[in-house]
């Protein structure tokens, strides 16, 4: 039986704090494939995030399909905008919640890893944030400062992630950003430069896969996921319209699920994908493939049969 079988392979998941996103989905579905699964977490979220696993508030969405626990190996704070702690301006490192959690650098966050596991330890690193403090302003009013953050917190970020971590990764390695066809199509109200970093993430995807393939041996590739009510689209303040219309203008009308990506991640990161590098694969009910919204009247799936 040809099967996704993770077992004895490690992986870093960058962007969780709840269970309610895809980094969550993604974590969980390596972890059903046999991964053992770390995470990495901004820490202005790790407080409440610990708290909620230590209440046992996440319980249900941590059950796995054979009624065991998803247990994550280690929790790292990680600040993906920081390639160095000496990078971080003193009001952050004084913060206070960052000042007990150590290094929360990209370096740090290598250095803790190779510390804790050895090197090579890695196989399997998914990046599945990104921020844009002002995502809610037209590009034409987005500021040089929001521009460049959008860029540094959710393209940049994945670049140093692939140069640091590159080197600790096992033979056949594989890097999963998450990417939004805002790179390429026009959304409406998706501002603040994130369509310029999605589509930076896109582009740097590609030559990546080259760059660190031939280096390090390994594969990198990004999913672009259709619209979901995670916590961080939720703050972009248009979610639920997004999906509705998404939903009634794709080829496949049923709910779009964050286990959707998961699932596809855990494909993509396992050998079953050895063969697949450099790409953007939709996980989206077809919807990229639209050129034109589907009018009321037309035949749904529903009507036809
Ligand atoms: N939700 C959607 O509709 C959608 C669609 C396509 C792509 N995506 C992408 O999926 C990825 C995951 O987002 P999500 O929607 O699942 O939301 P989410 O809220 O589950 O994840 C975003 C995470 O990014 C973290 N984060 C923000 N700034 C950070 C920083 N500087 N350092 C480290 N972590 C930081 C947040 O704490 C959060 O945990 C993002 O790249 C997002 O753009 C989302």
């Amino acid at each position: 039986m040809l099967r996704i079988d993770l077992r004895d392979k490690r992986a870093f998941v960058a962007g969780v704090a709840d269970d309610g996103g895809f980094g969550f989905a993604i974590a969980k579905a390596l972890a059903e494939a046999g991964a053992s699964v770390c995470l990495g977490t901004w820490p202005p979220a790790l407080g409440i995030f610990e708290k909620l696993l230590e209440r046992g508030k996440l319980d249900e969405s941590m059950t796995l399909s054979d009624g065991s626990r998803l247990e994550f190996e280690r929790i790292y704070p990680f600040d993906a905008v920081f390639d160095t702690l000496e990078q971080a301006p003193a009001e952050i490192r004084e913060n206070k919640r960052y000042r007990e959690r150590g290094d929360f650098s990209i370096r740090g966050l290598t250095d803790r890893l190779i510390t804790d596991f050895g090197t090579p330890c890695l196989d399997i690193v998914v990046h599945s944030l990104a921020n844009g403090p002002e995502v809610k302003l037209p590009l034409l009013e987005t500021s040089r400062r929001g521009y460049l953050d959008a860029i540094s917190a959710s393209a940049y970020s994945n670049i140093s992630l692939v140069r640091h971590l590159a080197p600790a990764m096992r033979p056949g390695g594989s890097f999963l950003s998450l990417t939004y066809m805002a790179s390429e199509r026009v959304i409406p109200g998706y501002g603040g430069g994130m369509s310029s970093a999605k589509a930076a993430l896109e582009s740097d995807t590609r030559t990546l896969a080259f760059e660190a393939g031939r280096r390090y041996g390994v594969r990198v590739n990004t999913i672009s996921a259709g619209p979901y009510a995670s916590r961080a689209a939720t703050a972009i303040g248009m979610i639920q319209r997004m999906i509705a219309y998404t939903q009634r203008n794709s080829p496949l009308t049923r709910e779009f699920l964050a286990s959707d990506v998961g699932n596809a991640a855990a494909f993509l990161a396992s050998p079953l994908a050895a063969g697949i590098t450099g790409t953007v694969v939709y996980v989206d009910n077809g919807y990229h493939a639209m050129g034109m919204g589907v009018e009321e009247s037309a035949p749904s799936r529903a009507a036809a049969t």
